[in-house]
């Protein structure tokens, strides 16, 4: 069946069966890999996009349920890797193998959307279903903190364009 959706911005329309992950929509349909697979049971947060502003995991979101609704991957946080979440993550070297760092970034950024300035305690609730296996937590966390400061004093220098974030894997 034909469904249309919206991601990054732009309409598009994939002919997938209704229960087919949006995991697998985005990175073997629409080759939007930054999107990655952990685990597939939504145990790990690796996959984690913005649906409609809200931090969900692909692998769980059926194409179905998407259909119509705003869609966020990693390559569309920012058009240039300018986002504060990706300025922060890079200027603190947040990512070990980095191969959760996709997942971290789309829950940070989505936390503060509703959190300007964040609490520790925020960050850990907001983060609680993003797991590192590399224990990158702690630098995580200021990262957010850095994010939230950025953001508020509009210190992103659009030069500043972060590798890391749309990776090709
Ligand atoms: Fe979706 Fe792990 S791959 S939560
Ligand atoms: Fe390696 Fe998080 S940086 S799993």
């Amino acid at each position: 069946m034909a469904y249309t959706l919206k991601v990054n911005g732009r309409s598009t329309s994939v002919d997938v069966p209704a229960d087919t992950p949006m995991l697998w929509v985005l990175r073997d349909v629409l080759s939007l890999k930054g999107t990655k697979y952990g685990c597939g049971i939504g145990q790990c947060g690796a996959c984690t996009i913005h649906l409609g502003g809200e931090a969900v995991r692909a692998c769980q979101t059926p194409v179905a349920f998407a259909a119509n609704k705003e869609v966020t991957t990693l390559e569309g946080l920012s058009a240039d890797g300018t986002h504060p979440c990706q300025l922060a993550w890079q200027e603190l070297d947040v990512p070990q193998c980095g191969y959760c760092q996709a997942g971290q970034i789309m829950s940070a950024a989505a936390l503060l959307t509703k959190k300007r300035n964040p609490s520790d305690a925020d960050i850990d609730a907001a983060m609680n279903g993003n797991l590192c296996r590399c224990g990158t937590y702690l630098r995580i966390r200021q990262a957010i903190h850095r994010a939230a400061a950025i953001a508020s004093s509009s210190v992103a220098k659009p030069s500043q364009s972060a590798e890391i974030l749309a990776p090709s894997r």
